[in-house]
């Protein structure tokens, strides 16, 4: 391990890893810098100018794009860096739609924090605001909304697109007070390559990119995603007996916090009325509804009739590994073949 860093900010020594953005190490050490466009999984850009600090002997800076020097000394607040701040912040509210009531992400809003911090003239900013929502609100995707209206052109989604996911699929298109993100064409996203992983859904800071949900959960449990043999860990909510969300679990050895989109959003199957709880016999061409023990003495009846490469067996991914370990002795012991496979294979 290198050597840390020292460093004072605000008065107050720390200790960082070299590379660290001055950012990162106050946040770790309990010192607060306001900042938006900054995400510990993604590279920093530093677009919005919110984490403004001033360093000993240099001019102001932005924080998450400066890394730890020794000795150095940060100023994290005065009154010139709060002017500057202010600014930097009306110039991302001005044209932000401020429906916040109804917006889905109110109260977990990155930009509503900044402004309860910072603090905003509204009058000022009530001046300056266009008075129509410029973007129509893309609901081509399945399974979110994007409503660039509410979008602080922060970048993170990009960035996550790019290198968590690799798609790569948005950007930023246009330019001055046209920018905005858009896809190749700038078509709906549906038409585009966007896989729906959701990973740049659940890092907008604001609510520009929200889940299409019914309801928010009130409690959530840790479990395995049920679709393939990765094993990433999901933390499943639900409200009122129902299954109503599914989200990554960070540090999940198998996935590294991310979340495909069967995993993220494919989990409705749970409460569907279509869902198969029972078995089902096919009698007169007609599938009839069995009960259980009818349906294991009807097909320990019928395997009784086929040996060897007469019968080939499919394990699932949804089964744990114990059972599918079971499917295989019973294929190889039993039935006397090695045809079996797995669905996480296909
Ligand atoms: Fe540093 Fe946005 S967080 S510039």
């Amino acid at each position: 391990m290198s050597e840390l860093v020292t460093l004072t900010i605000d008065g107050v020594e720390i200790k960082a890893e070299p590379g660290t953005s001055v950012l990162r190490a106050a946040l770790e050490n309990g010192i607060y810098i306001p900042h938006l466009c900054d995400h510990p999984d993604v590279s920093s850009v530093g677009i919005c100018r919110v984490c403004i600090i001033e360093i000993e002997g240099r001019r102001p800076t932005v924080s998450c794009k400066t890394p730890v020097e020794e000795g150095m000394v940060v100023t994290t607040s005065n009154e010139e860096l709060e002017k500057t701040r202010k600014i930097n912040l009306e110039l991302l509210v001005l044209n932000h739609d401020y429906n916040c009531q109804s917006c889905a992400k109110n109260s977990q809003c990155k930009l509503q924090e900044l402004t309860r911090y910072i603090g905003l003239d509204e009058e000022r900013i009530k001046a300056m605001r266009e008075p129509e929502l410029p973007h129509e609100i893309d609901d081509s995707n399945p399974y979110y909304l994007r409503d660039l209206n509410k979008c602080v052109l922060c970048g993170i989604c990009v960035r996550t697109c790019e290198e968590i996911q690799g798609d790569g699929c948005i950007d930023f298109a246009f330019r001055g007070i046209k920018t905005k993100i858009s896809v190749l064409g700038d078509k709906p996203i549906a038409e585009s390559t966007c896989v729906t992983c959701g990973e740049c859904v659940t890092r907008c800071p604001v609510g520009a990119l929200v889940p299409r949900r019914e309801m928010e959960p009130t409690y959530e449990v840790e479990t395995i995603c049920p679709f393939c043999g990765c094993g990433c860990a999901i933390a499943v909510g639900a409200r009122g007996g129902k299954l109503v969300s599914s989200r990554a679990v960070p540090g999940s050895p198998a996935s590294g916090g991310t979340l495909c989109v069967k995993g993220r959003f494919g989990l409705s199957f749970v409460n569907s009325p279509e869902r198969l709880t029972k078995p089902l016999i096919r009698k007169d061409g007609e599938l009839v509804e069995a009960s259980w023990e009818e349906a294991i003495s009807y097909v320990a009846q019928k395997l009784g009739q086929y040996k060897g490469d007469q019968f080939a067996a499919i394990a699932s991914a949804k089964c744990t590994t114990e059972d599918n370990y079971v499917m295989q002795k019973f294929t190889r012991a039993v039935m006397e073949t090695n045809n079996i496979d797995h669905c996480a294979r296909l």
